[in-house]
């Protein structure tokens, strides 16, 4: 890597930078040394976890039982007591937690005393409806501060929750509800969308209708003021139902290993995996990584501008910034409505500090042209940060000249909702390579190994894996242990399988090129190939469906499907759209294919496996490779 392709640190930054007191108070004096030092990653972790607030400490930092790991054994401790409780008594009880802004423009600050009392009684109706620690509850809610005041009300109490992407359909609720076997759904009347308000109650009412067994009761939360529905005995208004409620609640101490919530992601096959994560490790592994890499003061304002729907709102908008006491910057709408320089607007009005988003957004930003982030005074923005997929070198450019002012770090986070927190990543000590989101951080030890699990020799591409347990990762997969340790961990002897494809070059620096299983990344979201292919299927023309991810410039990669149709139906532009819709309806709209390609028949192998490798090289116009296994 030649020096001028090199971002070091400033001085100023890296004096200050948590992370180098951190060092200092271990007599620790470089970089290098610190991830030597944390190469006892359980002296490390067990160092991050004294940060918190424990009920009761831990009298045994690890079991790991491959490939199942126990954190922080016998500690008692609550997620959401050191989100809320412990500022709400102390002196940051006035600061401003969130700064929510609407779509329609609309601006509340909540308080942490705010936030505190109403969680507490939002709590205390949960009581109220029989739930109780270990049940599930099902959040379908746009990003409006009731969706994290309700996901910290389960955790105070040790119930479950399980959040949905608010654009996900009707048909992809009712699946996770059905599959987490929810007794409570919480859900707004609508949310504001590009102007216009989506009816969230009414794709709730058509996830019901299809039948959800266990629900036993739904919370509506009134946002946009869309006529709803209310079925009599089922259905409450939050404001009704927390009217009366005490502003009190104790958080229930909690085993450091009981369940605060499960988040589905797409995996290679048609049904999606609940990811489980747990209290005590999650907390730490999110808490360290915040304060550690984004550097977080006392007086930054933060603002990441994910979706709450999403592993990246859970870790980095709820629960990191709550139990480092910041104030953070959330968003409801759309990023260029009503015009391209909205987020501008907002990062000038507040003085945001730290800037978190996706090469997808990054992307959409710079096709706007930098005329409108140059109109707007940015100069307060002291961090950047990336996180999603990977990141092209020209979109790292742009975002470190024309949003960064040539001035800010740009920290590219790699991770993964298994992962709960940040994995690879630079610390604000380190020299930075535009595309590369540099080394594993402190106790954590991902790599690059071959076909047959032996390390990668460096410069030569191959499957990125992680070596040791952590924190933070997902404790198995939600009713589905065996799935957990078939998917991550049967493919090579202790090695967690990430499913990315990477390189390590000759600085150690880690280089991820995008998945290498069946799953695109479809601007920054996961979507399994077989999803939209089940999706398909279930239309009553389609014989076969292949799907498979093509380039777009800013999307990263779309869906784009070859289909067979059942005798008697006929291609036709207009059955094309309809598919499409069709895909749109039953996942959702980030999952509507690009293009739809008829075909005779797919080329499949001799097992009658459908080969998308070859489509995909036929449609890029590569080399098809090896088809030696090819039916015909
Ligand atoms: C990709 C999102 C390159 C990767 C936090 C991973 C990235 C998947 C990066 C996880 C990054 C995430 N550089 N690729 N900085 N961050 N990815 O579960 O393919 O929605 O496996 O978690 O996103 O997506 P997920």
């Amino acid at each position: 890597m030649s020096a001028d392709q090199l971002y070091p640190p400033s001085t100023e930054l890296v004096e200050n930078a948590n992370i180098t007191r951190w060092m200092r108070d271990r007599g620790i004096a470089s970089y290098d040394a610190l991830l030597a030092r944390a190469a006892d990653y359980e002296w490390y972790w067990a160092e991050m976890a004294k940060e918190l607030d424990w009920f009761q400490p831990w009298t045994r930092t690890l079991r790991w039982n491959t490939p199942f790991a126990e954190w922080f054994l016998g500690g008692k401790i609550n997620i959401a007591y050191n989100a809320l409780d412990r500022h709400a008594r102390g002196p940051r009880k006035n600061k401003v937690a969130y700064i929510f802004e609407g779509e329609p423009g609309d601006v509340q600050r909540w308080t942490y005393y705010d936030l505190w009392r109403e969680t507490n009684r939002f709590a205390n109706a949960l009581k109220r409806l029989g739930i109780q620690a270990g049940d599930r509850v099902t959040l379908y809610l746009p990003m409006i501060p009731q969706l994290p005041i309700a996901m910290l009300a389960c955790a105070k109490i040790g119930a479950v929750h399980s959040v949905i992407f608010s654009g996900f359909s009707s048909t992809a609720l009712k699946d996770r509800v059905n599959d987490a076997e929810a007794k409570l759904l919480i859900t707004a009347d609508g949310s504001f969308r590009r102007g216009k308000a989506v009816p969230l109650k009414a794709n709730t009412d058509a996830a019901l209708a299809a039948g959800t067994p266990s629900v036993r009761h739904v919370i509506v939360v009134r946002r946009t003021g869309l006529e709803v529905s209310m079925q009599s005995g089922r259905d409450l208004w939050w404001h009704d139902l927390t009217a009366a409620e005490s502003d009190h609640c104790e958080s229930v101490p909690l085993d450091s290993e009981a369940v605060l919530f499960t988040l589905y992601t797409s995996g290679t096959t048609g049904k999606p995996k609940g990811i489980v994560h747990v209290h005590g490790g999650y907390a730490v592994g999110v808490h360290t990584s915040l304060k550690y890499v984004f550097d977080l003061k006392e007086t930054d304002i933060y603002w990441c501008a994910a979706d709450i729907g999403w592993v990246t709102g859970h870790s980095y908008i709820v629960y990191a910034p709550l139990m480092l006491g910041a104030t953070s910057v959330m968003y409801e709408g759309a990023p260029d409505w009503p015009e391209p320089d909205r987020w501008w607007r907002i990062i000038a009005r507040e003085g945001v500090t730290i800037l978190y988003t996706s090469p997808t957004a990054i992307r959409m930003h710079m096709k706007f042209g930098e005329s409108w982030s140059r109109a707007h005074d940015l100069s307060t923005l002291r961090l950047l940060g990336s996180v999603g997929e990977p990141i092209n070198p020209e979109a790292w450019r742009w975002y470190h000249a024309h949003v960064g002012g040539g001035r800010c770090p740009i920290m590219d986070t790699w991770w993964q909702t298994e992962t709960g927190a940040f994995m690879v990543s630079p610390l604000p000590v380190t020299p930075l390579k535009p595309g590369s989101a540099t080394r594993p951080l402190p106790g954590i030890a991902v790599d690059v190994v071959d076909q047959s699990g032996q390390r990668s020799p460096d410069g030569e591409g191959g499957f990125a894996v992680i070596r040791q347990p952590w924190p933070s990762m997902l404790r198995t997969l939600y009713k589905d242990p065996d799935r957990y340790r078939q998917t991550y961990w049967s493919r090579w002897p202790n090695l967690y399988l990430t499913g990315d494809a990477a390189m390590r070059d000759a600085d150690g620096y880690l280089w991820f090129r995008g998945r290498a299983d069946e799953v695109l990344n479809v601007a920054g979201h996961r979507l399994g190939t077989s999803e939209v292919e089940s999706a398909l299927v279930a239309h009553p023309a389609v014989a076969e469906a292949a799907c498979i991810g093509v380039p777009h410039d800013v999307k990263g990669d779309v869906p784009k499907v070859y289909v067979t149709l059942k005798a008697g139906h006929q291609p036709s532009p207009q059955l094309a759209d309809e598919l499409k819709q069709w895909v749109a309806n039953e996942i959702g709209p980030i999952a509507r294919p690009e293009a739809i390609e008829f075909r005779d028949r797919l080329p499949k192998t001799r097992s009658g496996k459908i080969m998308r490798r070859l489509l995909k090289a036929e449609t890029l116009g590569k080399d098809v490779g090896d088809v030696s296994t090819l039916e015909d």
